[in-house]
């Protein structure tokens, strides 16, 4: 399940700027006026790409130096490969982005309460 999320006012969009409200993180852009989400996650070691060097719509990793679209979240020179992207939206001067919903584990007590619900012994 997903939800419209609201991220960074567009005048805050100068660069790329990560988002992280507990779901995944995301790095939100604004190219020519339109805006994206990739993950912020690079493909080779995971580092955030909300550093990175960005011209033109493309972002260096600051780490190794992968380059990747953010339109679309391709892996320059390595077709195929790309990181996940994310709905946009403008809504009044405000970026949305159609995010994954956190997932929230249950507590120790929900847990506890549901196990003796079940009726289940301890060692099942
Ligand atoms: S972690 Fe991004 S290029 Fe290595």
């Amino acid at each position: 399940m997903t939800k419209w999320t609201a991220t960074f006012r567009l005048g805050e969009l100068d660069s790329p700027r990560r988002f992280d409200a507990g779901g995944p993180a995301v790095l939100v852009s604004l190219i020519d006026g339109v805006p994206y989400a990739v993950e912020d996650s690079c493909l080779h070691r995971g580092a955030s790409l909300a550093s990175g060097v960005c011209r033109g719509g493309i972002i260096t990793c600051p780490s190794h130096w992968w380059r990747y679209d953010l339109r679309d979240g391709a892996l320059q020179g390595s077709p195929g490969q790309h990181l996940a992207t994310f709905a946009c939206r403008i809504v009044g001067d405000v970026v949305e982005v159609d995010l994954p919903e956190p997932v929230v584990a249950p507590s120790l007590r929900e847990q506890l309460l549901a196990h003796a619900r079940s009726g289940r012994s301890p060692d099942a």
